[in-house]
This record gives structure tokens, C-alpha cells and sequence, in this order.
């Protein structure tokens, strides 16, 4: 192998790695041959020169596997996930894990926590009292057994290389690279051993990636990376200018979840679930139009199967759905003028849910579940003074040093924004 000092300067002079070289700069990072500051100067390198798809691909398997991936052998049963890149108000995962599953699909969900102002599948579910989200392999395959669907965290043997190079990035400013990005959702993605995936870019002001043509770029290099890698991909670019749904925050969102999955969803929502689902039956052969593959995915929310689904897979994690699950206090938000609902800043009030303390300010520390936010007006509708916008649900004191910053995240404007389109592009 190439010492790791001549691989940096490769990057850094703008050239192409070859698989081995990348291979080997992974497998030394993971043996503690290659060093943190090595690893940061080759990723500040790909920040600023890139890398092929070729490279990507390369550098996704190297990180997939250098861990364990979940085996699957003679089970009979096509494997299939999402992955979204995080928005404000997203509980889609909690729809579909067990929605698919009732669809000749199974579904071994590794998801992840909150990132930043967006909130994560793994503290929504465990404002389920009892739910676990730390289950090993064995459990983990085990419910998948057994009810066809788990969500949990990922085990300390999956995908090593990420975790080490997510949390180097994270303190290097090089989180940014769109290739470094693929590479590290997709190596935790693939290490599930996975037939399809569906893929969610979020565009917008509540998203990671802010504009159209960012989320583009990641949306098209994912799936060609899974094409590369031997796994059918599709995504959808779709809308985070307004949260999905009207719920955010943990217990809440859970509570709009089993709403949805009994046939009550808001219609953002479950178009966004059917979109998703309907690409991951396409894509194991389950439906043959997509017009099949809504019509089954919609009778399954309708008929009661997908919540009896939900509510196995919370019992086989340890969760009881039946014990009190509260909501903090709820406070309005009105409109100071009349006009039209213009933007809302979703970064702004995932931060707001944070302060008020439904979310982390440091890794591990505890959440209050019972915080939220309900919306009760959608972007581009009329609004008249005084008219509330949305309910914030915490206790009063922490309100009330926080309610000015909140009402700023409302923007009512005379005229209304172009309407809001949820899916803006397919890419297959
Ligand atoms: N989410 C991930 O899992 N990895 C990244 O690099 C960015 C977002």
C-alpha cells in the first residue's frame, strides 16, 4: 500500500484513488494504522477536490464492509428500507417499517437519533415506554423473523468506519462533501444486506441540503453508488420549507404516526409514504405499476394491517403502546397581522423544541418526550389576525423565555408563495 502521507497528497493534487488505495486507507483508519489527523487532512482534501463516482463506490463498500453486514441466507422474503436525510416533522419510518411488511417485504430498519434542529426515528420510538433501540444482531434478525419489521440503532459492529469518520468530520468542518456524505449513509444502509432502498433527499429551509440542485447532486450520486454496488435505489428530492405533517417532537409525532397507520393521516404524509413504499415494491417486484403498489400500500393503512404491524413490532422491542405517553402544557402562537402563511423557519423551531428541552445539546443527554409542536396552519394558506398557527406543547416557565424566538419562525406576507410541492423530483 501507498504510505497514507502520498494517498492525502493524491487528493489534495486533485487526482483519482484507485479501490485499493482507498481500501487500504479505510482498513488502516478502523486499525488505528492510519491517525485522526491523517484521515482529516485526506477528508478536508475530498472536500475541496472531490471524488469520482468510481471513488464513491469505492470508498462506500470499503466502509460497509468493514464491519458486519446482516445475513440473510435462505430467507425467503425480499429486504427493503428507507433512508432520509432528515427533516423537521419526518415520522415516515414509523409508517413504513411496518406498512411494507405487510406487503411480502421485510424491512431491518437501522435508523438513527437527532441530527441538529431535524429529530431522529430512534427518540420518536422511545417515547414508547419500554421500546429498546439497542438491540443486537441476533435480536434484531430475530424480530425479523418473526413480524417481518424492527427499527434500532446500529450495532457497534456495523459500518465501524463511519462512526469513526462521521465523528472526525464533525469536528473538521468536512461534513459537507457530498460524495463523504453518500459513502457514509449508504455503508450503514448496505451493511442491513439489503435488496432495495429507497432514498428521501429533503430540500429546503428545514433540510440539510438548502437548495434544489444539492439535493439533486446527492440524490443522483446515491443511487448510481447503489447501482455500482448491486442494490436497486430510487429517490425522491421532496419539500422541507413546512414540517410533515402537523406534528413535531417525539411523543407527538408517534401519536400522528399510528394516526396515519390507521387510515388518518394529514395527506402530505401519506403521500410521501406512498411514494416511498410504492418504489421499494416496485423495486422487489411486489406491485407491477405504481398505481398497484399505492392501491396495496393504501388498503393496508385503511384495513388496520399495518397498525396491528406497528403494534407487534413496539411489543417485540419491549414497548407497551398502552402505558401514558403525556404532552406537555399547550401554548398558541397567533398571526400578528392578517395576510398569508409566506415560510416558517423549521430549523428555527427544531431549535426552539431543543431549548425547551425536546431534543439533546450534548451527545447522550436525556429528552423530554412530551414536548412538541403542532401546526395548525400549512404554507401559502390565509390567515387573519390573531389566528393561532400552531401549538407549541411546554411547561410554562421554559415558554415563556422562549415564545418571542418561536413567533419569528411564522413569516405572513400579503400575497401567498408559489404552492408548496412536496415531491420535486424522482430519480431512478
Ligand atoms: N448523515 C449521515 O449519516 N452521514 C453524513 O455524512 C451526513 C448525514
Amino acid at each position: 500500500m501507498l504510505p497514507p502521507v502520498q494517498i492525502i497528497a493524491r487528493k489534495r493534487d486533485g487526482g483519482e484513488h484507485t479501490r485499493s488505495e482507498i481500501a487500504a486507507l479505510v482498513e488502516g483508519y478502523v486499525a488505528g494504522e492510519v491517525h485522526d489527523h491523517q484521515m482529516a487532512a485526506w477528508a478536508m482534501a475530498v472536500c475541496l477536490r472531490g471524488m469520482t463516482e468510481s471513488e464513491t463506490a469505492a470508498l462506500t463498500e470499503s466502509m460497509w464492509r468493514s464491519g458486519v453486514t446482516l445475513q440473510w441466507d435462505g430467507h425467503p422474503l425480499p429486504r427493503v428500507d428507507k433512508h432520509s436525510t432528515g427533516g423537521i416533522g419526518d415520522k415516515s419510518s414509523l409508517i413504513l417499517a411496518p406498512l411494507l411488511a405487510c406487503c411480502g417485504v421485510c424491512v431491518p430498519m437501522v435508523a438513527g437519533r437527532a441530527l441538529g434542529a431535524t429529530g431522529g426515528t430512534l427518540d420518536k420510538l422511545e417515547s414508547i415506554p419500554g421500546f429498546r433501540t439497542n438491540l443486537s444482531a441476533r435480536e434484531l434478525s430475530g424480530i425479523v423473523e418473526r413480524i417481518g419489521c424492527v427499527i434500532t440503532g446500529a450495532t457497534s459492529e456495523m459500518a465501524p468506519a463511519d462512526r469513526k469518520l462521521y465523528a472526525l468530520r464533525d469536528v473538521t468542518a468536512t461534513v459537507e462533501s457530498i460524495p463523504l456524505i453518500a459513502a457514509s449513509i449508504l455503508s450503514k444502509k448496505l451493511a442491513e444486506g439489503l435488496d432495495a432502498l429507497a432514498l428521501d433527499v429533503k430540500c429546503g429551509a428545514g433540510a440539510f441540503m438548502k437548495t434544489v440542485a444539492r439535493a439533486r447532486e446527492l440524490a443522483q450520486l446515491m443511487v448510481r453508488t447503489c447501482e455500482r454496488l448491486g442494490v436497486r435505489a430510487t429517490a425522491l428530492v421532496t419539500d422541507m420549507n413546512q414540517p410533515t405533517g402537523r406534528m413535531v417532537g417525539n411523543t407527538v409525532e408517534v401519536n400522528e404516526a399510528l394516526e396515519t397507520l390507521s387510515g388518518r393521516g394529514p395527506s402530505d404524509l401519506v403521500e410521501l409514504v406512498l411514494a416511498l413504499g410504492g418504489d421499494l415494491l416496485l423495486g422487489v417486484k411486489r406491485a407491477e405499476s405504481v398505481q398497484s403498489a399505492r392501491a396495496i400500500l393504501s388498503q393496508k393503512l385503511h384495513n388496520g394491517q399495518a397498525l396491528e404491524k406497528f403494534r407487534e413490532m413496539v411489543a417485540a422491542q419491549g414497548g407497551a403502546l398502552d402505558r401514558p405517553r403525556p404532552i406537555e402544557t399547550p401554548h398558541l402562537v397567533c398571526a400578528d397581522r392578517a395576510g398569508f402563511l409566506f415560510a416558517i423557519h423549521g430549523e428555527q423551531i427544531g431549535q426552539a423544541l431543543i431549548a425547551l428541552g425536546g431534543g439533546r445539546t450534548s451527545i447522550g443527554a436525556p429528552i423530554n418526550h412530551a414536548i412538541g409542536m403542532e401546526l395548525l396552519v400549512r404554507l401559502a394558506e390565509p390567515v387573519e389576525r390573531e389566528q393561532p398557527l400552531a401549538r407549541f406543547f411546554a411547561p410554562a416557565d421554559a415558554w415563556q423565555r422562549i415564545a418571542p424566538t418561536v413567533r419569528s419562525a411564522f413569516c405572513i406576507a400579503d400575497a401567498p408563495p408559489p404552492a408548496p410541492v412536496l415531491i420535486a423530483e424522482r430519480i431512478q
